[in-house]
C-alpha cells in the first residue's frame, strides 16, 4: 500500500480548522469557517496528513435525511497533486457514503470531473458560477418580504422539495449569519437566502415555482447584497442567464451535478434556480 492509501486519512475536527481554511483558501474557494463548521459538525471531514501532521488534503460527507450525502471540499495542496491524493480521499469519501448506505452525490469542477467520472459518477445536470457586484440600492419587488426567523420551517420545506432533502441546520445557519440576507414571496411559496463568504457574498439557494418569481428574488438579494457576488445557477435557465449578463455578470467556472450511477436528478429541478453551492449542494 502506499503512502496515500485509506489508512492514512483521519478525520478531521475543529482542531484541524486552520489547516481546512488554508485548504479552500490555496484553491481560490470562498469558504468561511463558518462553513467548514457546518462539515465538521454535520458531517465528516477526511484529511491526508503529512510528515508533520498538517492536513494537506480533504475532502467532506455531508449526509441528508433523504437517502443521498454530499461530497465536497476535495482538495489537494497544489505541490502534492497528480499523486492520485485526490482519487484516493474521494474513493475514501463514497466508501463513507456507502457504508452509510447512502447515494454519493456531488457538484464537481471540470478538474474534479476528471477524477470522479472514472469512478462510476454520471451527470444530472451543470452549472455555471455567475460572479458580479451588487450595489446594495435596490427597492424590494412586489410580493417579495423579507424572511423571518418564524419562516425557516416553511422554508425548510420548500427547500426540501426542490433539493431533495431537508435541510433546516443548513437554512438556519444561512439565515443567523450577519447581515441577514434573506426573502421570501409572500405566499410562501419561494426563497432566497445569501451569506457572507471569504471572498464574495454567495446568493443560494433560490427555489421558485416559476422563473419570473425566481427573477424577482434575485433582484431582492441583488438590491440587498453589496459588493462581490457569486450564484450558482442552474444551466437550463435562460432568462436568469440572460438578466445576469445584463447586469454585468460573468461565469467564472462551470460545475457538474453528479451522482454515483445514477443520471436522474433529485428532488423537482424545476424548482431550483440557484443550488446552496457546490459544497452544499
Ligand atoms: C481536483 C484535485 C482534487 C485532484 O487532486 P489530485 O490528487 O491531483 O488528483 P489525482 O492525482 O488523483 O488525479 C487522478 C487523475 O485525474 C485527472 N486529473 C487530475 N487533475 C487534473 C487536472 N487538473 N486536469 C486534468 N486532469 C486531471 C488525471 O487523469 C489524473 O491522473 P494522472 O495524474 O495519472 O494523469 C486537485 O487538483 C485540487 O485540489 N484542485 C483544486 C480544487 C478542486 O477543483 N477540487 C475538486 C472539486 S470537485
Amino acid at each position: 500500500m502506499g503512502p496515500t492509501d485509506l489508512q492514512s486519512f483521519r478525520s478531521l475536527t475543529p482542531d484541524d480548522m486552520t489547516d481546512c481554511l488554508a485548504l479552500s483558501t490555496e484553491a481560490s474557494w470562498n469558504q468561511t469557517p463558518d462553513d467548514w463548521a457546518l462539515f465538521l459538525r454535520h458531517g465528516r471531514v477526511l484529511g491526508h496528513l503529512d510528515d508533520r501532521g498538517r492536513a494537506v488534503a480533504s475532502g467532506a460527507v455531508l449526509p441528508y435525511p433523504n437517502g443521498f450525502a454530499w461530497i465536497s471540499m476535495v482538495l489537494v495542496t497544489a505541490s502534492r497533486r497528480r499523486e492520485k491524493i485526490g482519487t484516493r480521499i474521494l474513493e475514501a469519501c463514497r466508501a463513507e457514503v456507502i457504508r452509510q448506505g447512502l447515494l454519493p452525490v456531488l457538484d464537481a469542477t471540470p478538474a474534479g470531473e476528471q477524477v470522479y467520472r472514472p469512478l462510476g459518477f454520471e451527470t444530472m445536470f451543470r452549472i455555471s458560477r455567475w460572479q458580479g457586484n451588487a450595489s446594495g440600492r435596490g427597492s424590494l419587488p412586489g410580493g417579495i418580504r423579507a424572511m423571518t426567523v418564524s419562516d425557516i420551517p416553511a422554508v425548510t420545506a420548500i427547500d426540501a422539495c426542490a433539493f431533495g432533502a431537508s435541510r433546516r441546520f443548513l437554512i438556519a445557519s444561512f439565515f443567523d449569519r450577519a447581515p441577514p440576507l434573506a426573502f421570501v414571496t409572500e405566499d410562501l411559496s419561494g426563497f432566497v437566502v445569501a451569506r457572507p463568504g471569504r471572498t464574495a457574498t454567495q446568493i443560494g439557494p433560490l427555489v421558485a415555482t416559476d422563473e419570473a418569481t425566481a427573477l424577482a428574488l434575485l433582484g431582492a438579494a441583488l438590491g440587498a447584497a453589496s459588493g462581490p457576488v457569486f450564484l450558482d445557477l442552474v444551466d437550463r435557465w435562460e432568462n436568469m442567464t440572460r438578466t445576469l449578463r445584463q447586469r454585468g455578470f460573468t461565469v467564472q467556472r462551470p460545475f457538474t451535478r453528479m451522482a454515483l450511477n445514477r443520471a436522474t436528478p433529485l428532488g423537482d429541478p424545476t424548482r431550483l434556480f440557484v443550488v446552496a453551492g457546490p459544497e452544499f449542494g
